[in-house]
């Protein structure tokens, strides 16, 4: 549904627009608060409201606790040290971020979110690139927060693609749907790192990894109940493909998570072979009967105007639909509204927000109903520009 149709069918008398607010961060230093305005189902009006600074010289993904409205932003700073900020956002009328916590981290933190404890978020794991690290923190952050601990990682010689796999490359850090798990995919290892949860003092203990295919890289992941069991999807940045994985329960409490890899599908449909290609996969998203995946640099639909993948979920097993036009260049991040209906993309090096209808049906996304750019733009290959973009609903 719309949402000049939620309006219609709500008690509201106030028909002429409707607004919905989403969060950005970008590469320069800066984060923002959003308004989506529609005047009708395709045609709306994108704006900053608020931005925000203390989130270091490299804000590169946004995390909101939507119950609390407490947002974590993590740092990709290069320079060998860097932050972790917590904001607190006013009410979903006005909100603006006010910052209530910050602490030093080693830097290059890449993704970030809260895990463990009664609560499920009581600690917060980041992923850092370079550093090769995972490193955790008891919440709430102050200035005086250290890290619970720094895991380290190290392979035993670079991976297939030893330009992108010359170490060990943690990229993200979340649990499994029961909490108890932590699961890092690792782009520079070929795995899937998984860790049992204390909940108590939110300390990880290594179970066995997961291997992807050689040369996968994977990055990003989401679970997916269907009837009682789950799978994992993986989206491999460095092959460009995803991956689909049985989640394997342990069968007594001192056994692991596992997964088992059931299926690859390219990010260009079942006929296309990559080979060494310069297009590196970003962000996984499911919504209704479809998965998405993000496709950087490859200018599918012309200059600047890289692809998103649809694959349509069965019982589990996916099947490639085709390529939607994304209408951004290194789109790294996007995420959909909660009904569906459209989906915000976030073009890391065209530093623009492109809300692009989803139609249900095929599970294709249309031409843009808003888009704003958000300078200044990224440069060509370059970590900077627009780097997140979620949905404060
Ligand atoms: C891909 O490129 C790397 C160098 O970046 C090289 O070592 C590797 O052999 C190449 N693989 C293929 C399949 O061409
Ligand atoms: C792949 O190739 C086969 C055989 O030519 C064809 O039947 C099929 O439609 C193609 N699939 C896609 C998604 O293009
Ligand atoms: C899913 O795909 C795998 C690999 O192609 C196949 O073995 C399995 O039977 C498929 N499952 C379903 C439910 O289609
Ligand atoms: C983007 O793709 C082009 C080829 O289309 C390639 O020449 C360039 O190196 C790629 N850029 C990056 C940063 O990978
Ligand atoms: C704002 O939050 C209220 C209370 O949670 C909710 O009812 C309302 O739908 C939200 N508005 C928007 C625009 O998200």
């Amino acid at each position: 549904m719309a949402p000049l149709k939620w309006v219609v069918a709500g008690l509201s008398l106030i028909s002429e627009t409707f607004a919905v607010r989403l969060l950005a961060s970008h590469f320069s230093g800066t984060i923002y608060t959003l308004d989506l305005n529609f005047a009708s189902d395709t045609s709306a009006t994108l704006s900053v409201t608020s931005k925000a600074t203390g989130c270091g010289v490299t804000p590169t993904w946004l995390y909101l606790d939507s119950s609390t409205r407490i947002v974590y932003c993590m740092d990709e700073s290069w320079a060998g040290s860097g932050v972790v900020t917590q904001y607190t956002l006013g009410a979903n009328t006005t909100s603006t971020f006010t910052q209530t916590g910050q602490a030093k981290t080693p830097g290059n933190s890449v993704y970030g979110q809260p895990y463990g404890g009664p609560d499920g978020k009581t600690f917060l794991a980041t992923a850092e690139y370079s550093p090769s690290t995972i490193t955790t923190y008891k919440l709430p952050i102050t200035s005086s927060t250290k890290p619970i601990e720094t895991l380290e990682f190290k392979i035993p010689k670079p991976g297939p693609r030893p330009d992108r796999q010359d170490k060990a490359h943690p990229h993200s850090a979340f649990t499994d749907p029961s909490g108890q798990y932590m699961i890092v995919p690792d782009l520079g290892a070929d795995v899937i790192r998984i860790f049992k949860i204390d909940q108590t003092t939110g300390k990880l203990t290594a179970c066995p990894t997961v291997a992807s295919l050689a040369g996968d890289g994977p990055r990003h992941g989401l679970f997916q109940k269907f009837g009682s069991v789950y799978k994992y999807y993986s989206l491999n940045e460095v092959s460009s493909s995803v991956g689909v994985y049985d989640v394997v329960q342990p069968s007594d409490s001192t056994g692991c998570l596992s997964l088992t890899l059931k299926q690859t599908l390219s990010n260009y449909g079942p006929n296309v072979t990559l080979g060494n290609v310069t297009v590196k996969s970003a962000e996984i998203r499911l919504v209704g009967d479809y998965l998405y995946a993000s496709n950087r640099n490859d200018s599918s639909f012309g200059f600047e105007q890289d692809s998103i993948a649809v694959f349509k979920v069965g019982t589990g097993n996916l099947t490639f639909v085709g390529l939607s036009n994304s209408h951004a260049y290194y789109p790294r991040s996007f995420a959909f509204n909660k009904e569906g209906t459209y989906a915000a993309i976030g073009g890391q090096t065209t530093a623009n927000v492109a809300i692009l209808p989803r139609d249900p049906k095929t599970g294709l996304l249309g031409k843009p109903v808003a888009n704003l750019v958000i300078p200044p733009r990224g440069t060509y290959g370059g970590e900077d520009g627009l780097s997140s973009i979620i949905w404060d609903e």
